[in-house]
């Protein structure tokens, strides 16, 4: 099957030096990659900025914004059959960018932000079912916050993780996942290295892509 997957965060420039991001590492989306590939699945793999080393066998697209992540996924959506969307994007950026380097000054500094385009809520999807599966990252409440995500962002699974502690979730080697899927149904993978949950995910969102 072909697979688009996107990974690790976006980052939004203020200034020539400057940007805001968040802490993804990247080594979930990875994980997946890597994963889908060694199942033999076609896999292309659409990365911001990390350190990891590229998946041998897949085709890798490398962004930095939002909204160069979005065009990569508007471009290779229609020749997949499932999108991972594991990337943390930026749901903001900078309104204004300094062509120059903004001087240090003694007051205060406000830097007015706005909202980036939500990928997954303005897919444009074909006919043709492609299984659509979020990530939800959250620092509390998980389960009510991933069912909201799932339902507005029009997934046919979400994958949530908690991101508020240091052993599992962002940077970690490890994760612990949730997956709320569209009929109601729940399954839970207890905590484990991100590279053992992802075949587990890989065999899933592969099942779901067969069902439909
Ligand atoms: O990279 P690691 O360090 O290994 O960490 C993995 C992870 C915690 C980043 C990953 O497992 C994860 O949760 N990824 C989703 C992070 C995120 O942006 O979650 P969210 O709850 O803010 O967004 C929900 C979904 O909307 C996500 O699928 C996201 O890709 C998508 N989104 C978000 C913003 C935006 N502008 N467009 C989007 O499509």
């Amino acid at each position: 099957m072909k697979f688009l997957i996107t990974a690790g965060p976006t980052r939004e420039a203020i200034d020539p030096v400057r940007y805001i991001s968040n802490r993804s590492s990247g080594k979930m989306g990875y994980a997946i990659a890597e994963a889908a590939i060694a199942a033999g699945h076609e896999v292309t793999l659409i990365s911001g900025p990390v350190c990891l080393t590229t998946p041998r066998g897949a085709k890798v697209i490398n962004v930095i914004t939002a909204a160069e992540m979005f065009a990569a996924v508007q471009k290779s959506l229609l020749k997949s059959e499932l999108l991972i969307m594991c990337a943390a994007v930026a749901d903001y950026k900078p309104m204004n960018f300094s062509q120059q380097k903004i001087k240090k000054q003694k007051a205060p500094l406000s830097i007015a932000l706005e909202p980036t385009p939500d990928i997954l809520s303005s897919l444009k999807l074909p006919d043709r079912k492609i299984i659509v599966v979020g990530f939800a990252a959250e620092t509390e409440s998980l389960r009510t916050n991933a069912k909201k995500k799932l339902r507005a962002k029009n997934c046919d699974v979400i994958v949530a993780n908690d991101v508020s502690r240091a052993e599992v979730g962002m940077e970690s080697d490890d994760n612990k996942v949730i997956l709320f899927f569209q009929n109601g149904e729940t399954r839970s993978l207890p905590r484990a290295k991100k590279k053992a949950l992802a075949p587990k995910l890989v065999t899933i969102f592969a099942s779901l892509a067969e069902k439909s």
